[in-house]
């Protein structure tokens, strides 16, 4: 009897595959990064035999890793990067173009049309999210209207539209399956967010037929099995599928009302299980589908800050202060304060709650005794400040206050980013022992989905490494918020 869920987890920058037992132990991983395109200032874009060809390269080692023969694996669960835009033809699997990637800005100015048309009130009550170029619906027209024929095409219904789980769920079933999962299509700007299906005014609204787009299916169920892919046997069900940031959200076991985590990656993504019914932000958050299973919706309140890992990768790229993003704990360590400096990362604008496609990055408070151990600490103050925003932005809309922040991610492993963490939003910080939530919640979701597993069983897969109680006095804590208010400020642009 086969005895192993394979996770995959196709990222931005890369992809990783996990090989679990049953009873959630991760026997084997593997992690390999793929090409970036950039092809003009704010375009980013991915070539999907890339992605395809990192997936198969990580699932061959992780297997190799695990020493765990293909034909014993039980399940398949799939996580990826969310809103990243990929458009093939059905006939031949073939992407008409590259795929467009979530931080891609090339679709603003449609998104500033639209909320100048007045758009905004009623997309936000449909789909739960703001008008922003990161979403997927604006991307799929500009795909159809700047390929040669894609429109024509597309209404003739000769072209699929996917995010990153629709395409890999293609590849393993070789073209027999067109489905998304409801937490990726609750990404798009297209899904109603309280019926859970496509929504036919905003389709025309965005200008993307029907005729592109895949069946929204749950998070914990069996859309298909593996057909000719080769180096897995056929028929292993597809038993999970959910959007990194949901996937961690379900890795982290946040199962009940009011429990939140924060995924430090290259950005943060804060979310917060809310419940049976959404809620709409009022204080710059979106309010997004965190996973169906057994045709029960649960819904989250997220919050995003573009650059968070990313800036400890500045100071090593950009200012050259440090060799390794693992040397800024020790850097920041130098010194017991910041003395001052704030640092406001907003090296891509500024995300959640802010919106601010035209905030630049800003360090105040500089004087002769700065060193680059401040500058250092005020990175990582920075990362902390972002999510506290985020979180006091939850605390408002749920009516109900974090008390508790379960962290993952590679940054995590940084115990000054914890204790500031800590300290700067007044919670009690809880790192698990494995910090790989989004593959492990993959795979959570793919033991529900075939049969293997109940979610109340899961809870207990969870075990906390360490926690990080806050430490700051209330006076100093709140002279820190000032600091950081004000520089925020300062890094908004003038015309926000
Ligand atoms: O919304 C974008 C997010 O899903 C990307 O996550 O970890 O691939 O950068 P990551």
């Amino acid at each position: 009897m086969a005895k192993y869920i394979l996770a995959i987890d196709q990222g931005t920058t890369g992809s990783t595959a996990l090989v679990v037992s049953l009873e959630g132990k991760t026997l084997g991983r593997y992690n390999t990064e793929f090409p970036q395109h950039f092809p003009k200032p704010g375009w980013v874009e991915h070539d999907a035999r890339e992605i395809w060809a990192s997936v198969v390269t990580a699932v061959n080692q992780a297997l190799a890793a695990a020493k765990v023969d293909s034909k014993d694996i039980a399940a398949i669960g799939i996580t990826n990067q969310r809103e990243t835009t990929l458009v093939w033809d059905r006939a031949t699997g073939e992407p008409i173009a590259r795929a467009i990637v979530w931080q891609c800005r090339r679709t603003a100015d449609t998104c500033d049309r639209l909320k100048a048309e007045g758009h905004e009130p009623r997309v936000r009550e449909r789909t739960g999210l703001v008008i922003d170029a990161y979403f997927s619906g604006t991307k799929i027209a500009w795909l159809l209207d700047h390929v040669e024929g894609a429109r024509a095409r597309a209404e003739r219904g000769e072209l699929a539209f996917g995010t990153i789980d629709t395409f890999l769920v293609h590849k393993l079933t070789k073209g027999a399956v067109h489905a998304t999962d409801v937490t990726n299509a609750s990404r798009t700007m297209l899904m109603n967010l309280a019926r859970t299906e496509w929504d036919p005014e905003l389709c025309e609204l965005l200008n993307v037929p029907d005729a592109v787009l895949p069946t929204i299916v749950g998070s914990a169920e069996v859309v298909g099995t593996t057909r000719g892919v080769g180096f897995l046997p056929d028929g292993i069900p597809i038993a999970g599928i959910a959007g990194d940031q949901q996937a961690a959200l379900f890795g982290q076991a946040c199962f009940g009302e009011g429990d939140a985590k924060c995924t430090y990656g290259t950005g943060a993504f804060a979310l917060m299980n809310i419940g049976a019914r959404p809620v709409w932000s009022t204080h710059g958050l979106v309010t997004t589908v965190a996973w169906k299973v057994d045709g029960e919706v649960t819904y989250a309140l997220e919050g995003s800050a573009f650059i968070a890992g990313a800036a400890v990768q500045w100071l090593r790229d950009g200012l050259g202060i440090i060799r390794s993003a693992g040397e800024v704990e020790e850097l920041a360590r130098k010194v017991g304060s910041s003395d001052g400096v704030a640092f406001v990362p907003a090296l891509a604008g500024l995300g959640a709650p802010y919106w601010d496609q035209g905030a630049r990055g800003t360090i105040v408070g500089l004087t002769r005794g700065t060193t680059a151990a401040h500058i250092a600490r005020a990175t990582l103050e920075g990362i902390a400040f972002q999510v506290w925003d985020l979180l006091r932005a939850m605390t408002k809309d749920a009516k109900r206050e974090v008390v508790k922040l379960r962290v993952d991610g590679g940054a995590v492993q940084n115990d000054l980013l914890m204790q500031l963490q800590a300290d700067i939003a007044h919670v009690t910080v809880e790192r698990p022992m494995e910090i790989e939530s989004t593959g492990r919640g993959a795979a959570m979701l793919a033991a529900v989905g075939a049969g293997l597993a109940r979610m109340a069983e899961l809870t207990n897969r969870v075990q906390v490494e360490k926690r990080f109680e806050p430490q700051v006095g209330e006076a100093d804590r709140a002279a820190m918020l000032s600091r950081w208010n004000d520089a925020i400020s300062r890094a908004r642009s003038v015309i926000a």
